[in-house]
């Protein structure tokens, strides 16, 4: 049997556990042209919940448009990306699809490429400078026009929104708040990871998406649901797990979709030999978990100065500590406040530390154990 525990990218069916309350949430908000704010930090399952949701949602009769603005690196790429999205969401290109992307986004010149297995698909061509500005409108009002047009409800979610704060001035956020502000009939769903630039966008006064949303903040996985899904799937596979176990594999991934999924894949691989699982295999595979990670956490760990891998170490060390306390900063020798001010503030907004209630956190949970064990 293959392995039933997946990581990495989205997942979906059976390997998609629980999140059914923020389904039946934000189906509803979707069929209430509702627009919502989704945060959590990588890998607690947006993606994953947002292409449920959408398909789901389409099966119900709304017109559906997800887009992964990652790629959508300067604004151009925007309305190319975008019309893309829009395109795709009309159906496969044949002449009739054609016809109505022209006449839905006049100014762009839509072609239809054949990619490696015979999929075809359209491509945008302009000539960035002097059609960007005047074809903005026309793509941002497309879905609600199309949806006019067809009588139905839209939903369109824009994934890694954030990144729409690179780009060289603010013209794609102002002009999309002033369009989208009239649209009854789509709810718009903006998906975020980067807490920094995400918070940013939504929560000061004096940019165009200020409270412009509803915020649906996505957590953990509720341990016990966890825990059923995870017996579940070893089950299929005629292998038992203790309640030991179960609560050991809960205790330690903490709900956390992605490092669950983790956990649990390599525990499966090593119950292929018909072993039976116990706490032992728990922990040594916590820490092959850890060993898988390296790479990642070794890419972030390059990227910072010396106060601030100085600072994370400390605080692995010391997971409550007050950072800016004498007697912290002179028992790892982190040098004066002001500097540690400065280190700390860069790691927040490169999404690794974090503030909660009075104490400072690591926004990824294993990082921190992984720092100690690398000491
Ligand atoms: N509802 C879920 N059930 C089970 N695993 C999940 C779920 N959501 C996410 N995951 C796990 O997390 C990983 C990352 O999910 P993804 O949707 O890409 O997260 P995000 O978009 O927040 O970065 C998936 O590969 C999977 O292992
Ligand atoms: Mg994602």
């Amino acid at each position: 049997m293959k392995n039933p525990f997946v990581y990495g990218e989205e997942v979906t069916g059976d390997a998609f556990w629980n999140r059914t309350k923020e389904i039946q949430e934000l189906s509803r908000d979707i069929h209430n042209g509702q627009n919502v704010i989704i945060f959590s930090a990588r890998r607690y399952g947006k993606t994953s919940l947002i292409k449920t949701v959408l398909e789901k949602v389409r099966k119900e009769g709304v017109l559906t448009v997800y887009v992964d603005l990652y790629p959508a690196i300067t604004k151009e790429k925007f309305v190319e990306i975008y019309a893309k999205a829009v395109s795709r969401s009309l159906g496969k290109p044949t002449q009739r699809i054609l016809d109505t992307v022209k006449r839905l986004f006049p100014k762009l010149i839509p072609k239809i490429v054949i990619r490696g297995e015979g999929e075809a698909e359209f491509e945008f061509d302009y000539e960035p400078r002097s059609v960007f500005k005047a074809s903005l409108p026309d793509l941002l009002n497309a879905v609600h026009k199309r949806a006019l047009e067809e009588k139905k409800e839209a939903c369109v979610a824009f994934d890694e929104f954030q990144e729409i704060t690179n780009y060289a001035d603010d013209e794609v956020e102002k002009e999309m708040r002033t369009v989208f502000q009239s649209h009854r009939n789509v709810s718009y769903i903006f998906l975020g990871s980067k807490k920094h630039l995400f918070g940013k966008l939504f929560q000061d006064p004096n940019r165009p998406f200020y409270k412009s949303g509803k915020h649906m903040p996505l957590g953990r996985l509720p341990l016990s649901e966890v825990k059923k899904y995870v017996k579940e799937r070893f089950a299929q596979g005629k292998i038992k797990l203790t309640q030991e176990v179960l609560s050991l594999i809960g205790g330690r991934s903490g709900g956390h979709p992605y490092y669950t999924q983790l956990l649990c894949h390599i525990l499966w691989d090593e119950c292929l030999d018909g072993k039976e699982i116990s706490e032992k295999d728990v922990s040594q595979d916590l820490e092959k978990m850890l060993e898988r990670e390296s790479q990642v956490y070794e890419t972030i760990i390059d990227g910072l100065t010396q106060t601030q891998k100085n600072l994370l170490i400390a605080l692995s060390s010391e997971p409550k500590a007050q950072i800016f306390s004498s007697p912290f900063l002179s028992r790892f020798h982190l040098g004066s406040a002001s500097s540690i001010q400065r280190a700390f503030q860069g790691l927040i907004e490169r999404d690794i530390l974090d503030k909660e209630n009075d104490h400072v956190i690591f926004q990824d949970p294993f990082f921190s154990p992984w720092l100690q064990k690398r000491q």
